[in-house]
């Protein structure tokens, strides 16, 4: 496999670069960012005439398109970028692809925001469940799984649309739930600040995590195996409360005196009660499952913001 990432410098990005290497492939890789790294390119995909330029130089068998705004609680803040970045990015990516090469295998990442309003919380999410996006970033990514139908169908591409739940783990940036608690917690047993009271959002919603490290081996499974024009969801299966994610995080504080306030400013415009997926398609084709624990991810995430300085 040659592989090319886009959004290789990224939380997944990294995991998946190791993930790739650790399985013989080579790999090279997209940044909006500048840095030296002869297998990095900088590159903005909003301009199309460079992505034809970096594929034809790269020449990819495969290409997991990582790059994008994945904050669901900034998308309200600037919508058309949003869907600049996120929808027409990955257009221009699959137009320059298919005017390079149309056998490149495109992995296209997708959220389980693009379910939305689920209405029967009783069942798993399924890829057979209605979309009904309700944030700015949930539609930016759900215009891309219906798209991806029109290029593999209309252009015979080779594309895989992904819908990955919750996923953690070391180097996730701030601005997510685990980071965010996490970084509060060792900060506190730091001594770096002088409070004991850490500030969250939302304990009720339920939602599926899954460790950054499992999710990475399914996108490898799945551009080996899946189907052209298919969509697979990329979950653990099970739902857990932010409330219990709160616990488990304090559970491995030493300083037991820590307070919770409660943020309203943390909420968003519409944040879904409930998001559990199903993993069957994905392991049917693959035998895939989830290994790494909650605890262990957790646990992971609480020393990585410990150690650091
Ligand atoms: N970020 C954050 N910070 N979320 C909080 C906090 C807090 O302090 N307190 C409570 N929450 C709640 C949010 O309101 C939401 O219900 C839940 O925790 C998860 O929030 P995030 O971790 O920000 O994730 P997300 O569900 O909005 O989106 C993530 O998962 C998607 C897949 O479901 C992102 O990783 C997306 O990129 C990804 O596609």
């Amino acid at each position: 496999m040659r592989a090319l990432i886009t959004g290789i410098t990224g939380f997944v990005g990294k995991h998946l670069e190791k993930q790739l290497i650790a399985e013989g492939a080579e790999v090279f890789g997209t940044s909006r960012n500048s840095f030296i790294q002869n297998r990095y390119y900088q590159i903005d995909l909003l301009n199309k005439e460079n992505i034809i330029k970096l594929i034809n130089e790269v020449k990819p068998t495969h290409i997991f398109h990582l790059a994008g705004m994945s904050n669901v609680k900034n998308s309200w803040i600037d919508i058309s970028k949003i869907i600049e970045v996120n929808t027409i990015g990955t257009v221009n990516l699959l137009e320059a692809i298919y005017k390079v090469d149309n056998g490149i295998r495109i992995l296209t990442i997708g959220s389980s925001e693009e379910y939305g309003k689920v209405t029967n919380i009783d069942k798993k999410i399924t890829e057979e469940t209605s979309i009904r996006p309700v944030t700015p970033y949930g539609i930016s990514k759900a215009a891309v799984s219906m798209l991806i139908k029109q290029f593999q169908q209309g252009y015979g591409m080779d594309i895989i649309h992904l819908r990955p739940f919750n996923h953690i783990g070391p180097g996730q940036k701030l601005g997510f739930v685990t980071t965010d608690f996490a970084y509060q917690i060792a900060l506190i047993n730091k001594g770096v600040i002088n409070t004991n009271k850490i500030v969250v959002g939302n304990l009720e919603a339920v939602r599926d995590f899954t460790d950054v490290r499992d999710i990475v081996k399914a996108y490898y499974l799945i551009a080996l195996h899946g189907k052209a024009g298919e969509i697979y969801n990329v979950c653990s299966g099970n739902g857990i409360k932010v409330q219990k994610i709160l616990e488990m995080l304090l559970s491995f504080s030493k300083n037991k005196e820590i307070k919770i306030e409660i943020d309203p400013e943390k909420n968003r415009p519409s944040d879904l009660p409930y998001y559990v997926g199903d993993y069957k398609k994905l392991n049917h084709i693959t035998n895939w499952e989830p290994i790494i624990s909650l605890k262990k991810s957790l646990n992971d995430i609480y020393n990585y913001w410990n150690l650091l300085q």
